[in-house]
């Protein structure tokens, strides 16, 4: 050929260097202009990218206003969006990275998981990818592609969600007697608010007017749902477990421990009870030695 500086080989260069770049840009954050070029280069970066990307000005891309982030909830249908311009005569396909499995080829679902399907009005710019039933373990990136010469893919992450129920104290709250019970269950990821979260103690349905007394709920109802307990100047009659029961999610409970300071073995009892996690444990037992500590000390003063 007898290109001056090395011809193809410096091109091939340039070409590399363009390459890391974009996988460098790729990292950081994206406009919404260059989505299309960085996943290229983050996937499959090859060398003829460039001829393509660069050389044909009614080359299809995607609409860089395609959601790129799809969370779901198990069991409800959700759709997985691609909208291509300048398609012409190329083909859209569906694959899931996980396996690289192909879901859709065009209109036609290539899967044989009966979930998947292919939808795709004549004439219009999306091609969606359906799912009837998501699992969890559907969740993962997806992602759409065109048959162009290398083909160019749009990444789409999919989250699969299932309701879920937490209490802000964690598995157990230690309180002294005399202070408030102040716990907050939250209900995330249901189709819609709960009508009803339920609050138990024990087996009992806790009500704010029971004779009781010094009881108090708040629930808040939105796309996270709270319900907040306060049981004021708490007492050894309000130890023990309490549940909260979203009416559409899975109930949570924490157990409650009321600390009078003077009974150290009643404390330890109430500490092997329970099932504990780590934490927990731990500041049982330096409460316990705490409360051992003091009635040796006392005992011992009161010796002298
Ligand atoms: C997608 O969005 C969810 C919340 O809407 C977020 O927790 C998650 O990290 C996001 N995932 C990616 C890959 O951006
Ligand atoms: C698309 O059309 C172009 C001509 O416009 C042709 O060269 C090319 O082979 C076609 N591709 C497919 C996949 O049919
Ligand atoms: C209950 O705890 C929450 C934090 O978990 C706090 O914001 C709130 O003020 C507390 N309420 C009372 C009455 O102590």
């Amino acid at each position: 050929m007898g290109h001056a500086a090395g011809g193809p080989k410096s091109a091939l260069w340039i070409s590399l260097l363009h390459g890391f770049l974009f996988l460098v840009a790729d990292s950081g954050t994206e406009s919404p202009h260059d989505i299309t070029t960085m996943d290229i280069s983050s996937r499959r970066f090859r060398a003829e990218f460039l001829q393509e990307w660069s050389g044909s000005p009614d080359a299809p891309y995607f609409d860089p206003s395609t959601p790129r982030n799809i969370t779901g909830l198990v069991g409800h249908p959700v759709r997985l969006l691609c909208r291509v311009k300048n398609l012409q005569n190329r083909t859209v396909s569906w694959v899931r990275h996980r396996d690289i499995h192909l879901l859709t080829v065009g209109r036609y679902t290539y899967t044989s998981d009966q979930r998947f399907e292919a939808q795709h009005k004549p004439r219009s710019e999306e091609w969606a990818l359906r799912i009837r039933s998501p699992q969890r373990r559907d969740s993962g990136q997806y992602e759409c592609q065109i048959s162009t010469t290398p083909p160019i893919g749009h990444a789409v992450y999919l989250n699969i969600v299932e309701p879920e129920t937490s209490v802000s104290s964690g598995p157990e709250l230690f309180i002294q007697a005399g202070s408030t019970i102040n716990l907050t269950c939250t209900v995330r990821h249901t189709p819609e608010p709960p009508t009803s979260i339920t609050w138990t103690h024990g087996d009992q349905i806790i009500n704010f007017d029971s004779a009781r007394g010094g009881i108090s709920l708040v629930t808040e109802k939105g796309l996270k749902s709270t319900s907040r307990l306060l049981v004021q100047r708490a007492r050894g009659a309000d130890a023990g477990l309490y549940t909260c029961g979203p009416n559409n999610a899975p109930s949570a409970s924490t157990r409650v421990h009321v600390l009078s300071g003077e009974h150290p073995a009643a404390m330890q009892q109430g500490c092997a009870k329970s099932t504990l996690d780590k934490t927990s444990s731990i500041v049982c037992c330096l409460i316990i030695l705490y409360a051992l500590t003091r009635t040796t000390f006392d005992n011992l003063q009161s010796g002298t």
